[in-house]
Formats: structure tokens, C-alpha cells, sequence
């Protein structure tokens, strides 16, 4: 669901098809089948005035940690507790699939991990996700500090231009900087192909942010008329939308004929070892083309490829435009990283900039909302708002565990809505919250980054359970090398208010018409 401010017609249009849709929707749920969950009646406007996810928040104040949101016939539980999102994510996992979410990518992804069926996810998890060991993560450090490095000099360029003309700082929209660094990174990361984004446009370019358009869409349109064959190539936007899918599917397939092409098959334990560092080719695409055993036909290795392209693209480029919206906001903050960048340049670790990356995944997770639907009845544990027994859920109950309000919960979070990262260096006991263990970092010795483990689920950045993020470390290291790159060459201002930033959202929050920044560059680079 997106929503944000749209023209009066075009309201007026999308209400009304919204409201015949849920009239003609057949997947009820009856009031009294969710039992005594407390009801938070939608109104159709909620869809557009604004975020869902914002609505959501007030209900979760209003309503409490579970409830039930009905549009018309059709309902939602909306999920804001760590123990029930720990039952759903994790202990229950097996009974619940994608639901609404894999409708929406299924003609995108096909059977990629995101949207596929329980069998196929069993069998591709198994053979991707060792393919993110530690060695390959080193390798692409490199990846992420060569491109961040092109961006960097891009700025430096822009900013002598400007020198020249006696200004000292130049306005940028770091978003879009943001977006063609990672699509940049994830290209060369997933399967070696260079888009040189942050340098120029190409067909391929403009076909995957075409798709990525395309997908948001689909997740803020009510009725799937996609779905209707002939819909593809009547309506234009499907049909650019087929051409789009078209230009990046030639383009992996030959990418898959050429890893194939020079496949040296051998053990996931050799892979593993692999000489890394003098590796041409360290991209995920070759390890999953080598493995042997692992035979897999052209189609699902480019469903795979085309997940992780979406799934690690436009995530990591709303971490970094959240973590400057920010700083800018926090100018001491913003020192105290870049005092830290100076200290540790070349050896030891940036631990606040990590805490910074991770307090803006808290504030504005990506995606804000995980989609669930339910295979089996079920019942959710109790112990919130006065109910101690819990809901039982029906089968075919869509759900959304709202990863936004359960990171700003106050029942969670001390001063929930203020950017605070050292909040993650602090204990916390549990006395209050029955089933919830605290926040504790001793629980994951050796992580890096605090998680859903040292949370006990009322932190989840990256899902948890068998279905959590494969990408969770790249992503993040990712994040840090080129924020730690930018900030240790700039101060970075925003252009406008923090107010005039605009929040959307489809998969992802982001904002409606990008992040405008100033850029000067630092007077005391060390
Ligand atoms: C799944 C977040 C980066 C690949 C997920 C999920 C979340 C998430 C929350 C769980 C979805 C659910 O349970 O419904 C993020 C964020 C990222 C990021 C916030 C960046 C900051 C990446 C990257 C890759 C990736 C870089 C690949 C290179 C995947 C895949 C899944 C997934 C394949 C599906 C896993 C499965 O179902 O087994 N991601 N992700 N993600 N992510 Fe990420």
C-alpha cells in the first residue's frame, strides 16, 4: 500500500475502485472469526492522505499490540509485539507463507526466495545462502569501498566546478546518489555486472528502476488486474512493464550463459576457501554456478539473481538516505561519526557509524511492514494489552507484523521516536513484558551489528527466523563503508526543512521528491 498525496480526480477514481473491489473480494474474514481481537475500522482515505504505516502507528497506540483492521469485507491482523512476531517469524514459521506479498512479486521474482513456495525455498535457501561466508564478504568490502569511491569523486568533481565559480557547496539529491551506488554495488556483488550507474544511464538502468516502479505499483494497487492476460498488453504501463522485464531478463540469462559457460565445478567447502582476494570474478552468481550438486535450471537461477537485484537494492539506498536525513538533523552526531572515522581510518572499528546504520534501520525499517498469510490455524500467544490468552487465527488470515510500529514501540524503546544509536550499547530487563527477554548483547557473541537475536525480536531489520534476509551482513557493511566514505570528505546540510521531506513508500520508505542536500567539503579532513 502506498499512499501520498495524489490529485483529487485520481482520489476520487482510486476510491471508487477500491471500494467496488472490496466489495468483490472473496477472501473474507468475518468479524467473529478473530474473536475478541479489537477492531480498527479503516476508512478507504486512509489508503492515500498518508502512509498506511503512519495510521497503523496511531492504531497500535489506540488499539494495542494486536487488532484487527478491516476494510469492508476484507481484514488484516496488524502485529506490534516482539513475542508474537517471534511465534510468527520463527517458532511457527512453517505455517505461514507470503500471502498478499508474493501475489504482487511473483511476476517479478517468479520463484525466487522472496516470493517462493515452501519447496522451492527449502532447496534454493539451502544453496544460497553459503554463498555469503566470510570470504566473500571480504571481497566485497572492496566492491563496496571502489564504488563508493566512484561517488565520492563524482561530488569532489561537482564541488571543484563549483569552486570555481566562488561557491562552496552544492545542492544533490542524495538519494538518487544513493539508489545508483547501491545498484552499482549489487551488480557487481550478485552477479559481476557493472551498470556504472553513478556515471551514466543505460537501457539495462532504466529497465530495472522501470520494474522497481513497476513493483511499487502493484503493492499500492488494491485489484490485480495485471493478473488478466490480456490486461499485460492493452494497458501501457504493463506493457513497458514486459519490455522492462524483458531488457533485464536478456541481460542476466547471458550472464548465466557466460558463468555457465566457464563453470569449474567443485565443493561448497572449496568455494568457501577460494583465494578471494585475487579472484576476477567473486560474485555470488559464479559461487551458485560452480557448486556441485547444485545443477539448477537457467529460469530459477535468474529468478534468484532478479530477487537479490530487487531485494538489495533499493533497501540499502533507504538505510543510507534515512541515516543522512538523520545526521543532518544532528549535526553533534554527525562530528561525533566523523571524529570516530578519523580515529579509526585504516584499522579499528567504526562501532558508531554501525550504531548509526541501525538506529536508522530502527526508525525507518525497510520494508516497514512483513506480509504474512496463515497455512494452518493458529494461536498467537497472549500476554499484552489485558489479554493473557492470546487470538486464535483462522486459516487464510493476512497478516501484517508492522516491523515500523514495533521499533517505535514504547513499550520497547525508551524515547522511541528520537534518533538516539547509543541506545544500542545499553541493557534492558524485561520485568514488564511477560514471554519478552530483554535486550541483551551477550546473547549473539560476536555480532557486529545488534539484531533480532540480542533484541528478542522487537528489533527486526531484516525479518528473523528461517525466512530472514540473506543479505543482512552485506547490506550492512555495505551501509557503513559508504557512509564512513562520505561523511569523513563532508558535511551534508539539508537543502529544505525536515518537514518539506516527504515520505512514500511501496516496498520501501523513501521520499516523494528525494532527499536535497547540501555538500561542502570538510575543513579538517584528517
Ligand atoms: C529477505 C530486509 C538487503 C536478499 C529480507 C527480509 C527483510 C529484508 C526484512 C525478510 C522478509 C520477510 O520475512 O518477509 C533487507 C534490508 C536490506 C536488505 C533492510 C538492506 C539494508 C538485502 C541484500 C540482499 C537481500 C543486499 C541480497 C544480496 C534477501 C533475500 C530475502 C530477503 C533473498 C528472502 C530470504 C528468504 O525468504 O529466505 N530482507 N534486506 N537483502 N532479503 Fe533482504
Amino acid at each position: 500500500f502506498r499512499c501520498q498525496s495524489t490529485s483529487t480526480d485520481e482520489l476520487k477514481t482510486k476510491r471508487n475502485l477500491l471500494d467496488n473491489a472490496s466489495n468483490l473480494l472473496t477472501n473474507l474474514l468475518s468479524g467473529g472469526r478473530l474473536g475478541a481481537m479489537p477492531v480498527a475500522e479503516g476508512a478507504v482515505s486512509d489508503l492515500f492522505d498518508r502512509p498506511l504505516f503512519f495510521s497503523l502507528y496511531d492504531w497500535f497506540l489506540e488499539h494495542g499490540a494486536v487488532y484487527k483492521l478491516a476494510f469492508g469485507p476484507k481484514a488484516f491482523v496488524v502485529v506490534s509485539d516482539a513475542v508474537v512476531a517471534r511465534h510468527i517469524l520463527r517458532e511457527n514459521a512453517f505455517s505461514y507463507d507470503k500471502g498478499v506479498l508474493a501475489d504482487i512479486l511473483e511476476p517479478i521474482m517468479g520463484k525466487g526466495l522472496i516470493p517462493a513456495d515452501l519447496d522451492t525455498w527449502k532447496l534454493r535457501r539451502r544453496v544460497i545462502a553459503p554463498g555469503f561466508h566470510a570470504l566473500y564478504l571480504e571481497a566485497m568490502v572492496k566492491i563496496f569501498t571502489n564504488c563508493s569511491r566512484r561517488s565520492i569523486s563524482k561530488f569532489d568533481e561537482l564541488l571543484e566546478r563549483e569552486n570555481l565559480q566562488g561557491g562552496k557547496t552544492i545542492e544533490l539529491d542524495l538519494e538518487a546518489e544513493f539508489s545508483n551506488l547501491a545498484l552499482d554495488i549489487i551488480g557487481l556483488g550478485v552477479f559481476n555486472y557493472e551498470f556504472g550507474s553513478v556515471m551514466k544511464e543505460s537501457p539495462v538502468i532504466k529497465a530495472v528502476y522501470g520494474t522497481l516502479f513497476e513493483a511499487e505499483h502493484r503493492s499500492t494497487f488494491y485489484i490485480p488486474y495485471w493478473k488478466v492476460p490480456f490486461m499485460r498488453w492493452i494497458v501501457p504501463r504493463q506493457r513497458k512493464f514486459q519490455n522492462d522485464l524483458k531488457v533485464i531478463n536478456d541481460c542476466l540469462d547471458g550472464l548465466i550463459k557466460n558463468a555457465k559457460d566457464t563453470r569449474q565445478e567443485t565443493d561448497v567447502e572449496k568455494l568457501q576457501q577460494r583465494d578471494y582476494s585475487n579472484l576476477k570474478d567473486a560474485s555470488l552468481l559464479r559461487f551458485l554456478v560452480d557448486m556441485r550438486g547444485a545443477d539448477v535450471d537457467d529460469r530459477q537461477l535468474r529468478d534468484d539473481l532478479m530477487t537479490m537485484l530487487i531485494a538489495g537494492h533499493e533497501t540499502t539506498a533507504a538505510v543510507l538516505t534515512w541515516a543522512v536525513f538523520l545526521l543532518a538533523q544532528n549535526p553533534s552526531k554527525m562530528r561525533k561519526a566523523q571524529k570516530e572515522i578519523d580515529s579509526v581510518l585504516g584499522e579499528g572499528e567504526p562501532t558508531y557509524i554501525r550504531l548509526i546504520v541501525v538506529e536508522a534501520l530502527r526508525l525507518y525499517p525497510q520494508p516497514p511492514l512483513l506480509i504474512r498469510r496463515s497455512l494452518k490455524s493458529d494461536k498467537l500467544p497472549g500476554g499484552y494489552n489485558g489479554n493473557e490468552d492470546g487470538y486464535e487465527i483462522p486459516v487464510g488470515t493476512d497478516i501484517f507484523i508492522s516491523v515500523y510500529n514495533l521499533h517505535r514501540s514504547p513499550y520497547f524503546w525508551d524515547c522511541p521516536n528520537e534518533f538516539e544509536p547509543e541506545r544500542f550499547l545499553v541493557e534492558k530487563k524485561s520485568e514488564d513484558i511477560e514471554g519478552w527477554d530483554g535486550f541483551d548483547p551477550s546473547r549473539s557473541p560476536g555480532a557486529l551489528y545488534p539484531n533480532e537475536i540480542i533484541s528478542d525480536f522487537s528489533f527486526l531489520p531484516f525479518g528473523g527466523g528461517p525466512r530472514k534476509c540473506v543479505g543482512d551482513q552485506f547490506a550492512l557493511m555495505e551501509s557503513t563503508v559508504a557512509l564512513a566514505m562520505l561523511l569523513q570528505k563532508f558535511d551534508v546540510e539539508l537543502k529544505g526543512s525536515p518537514e518539506s521531506v516527504e515520505l512514500v513508500t511501496g516496498a520501501t520508505i523513501h521520499t516523494k521528491n528525494g532527499l536535497w542536500c547540501k555538500l561542502r567539503k570538510r575543513s579538517h579532513v584528517h
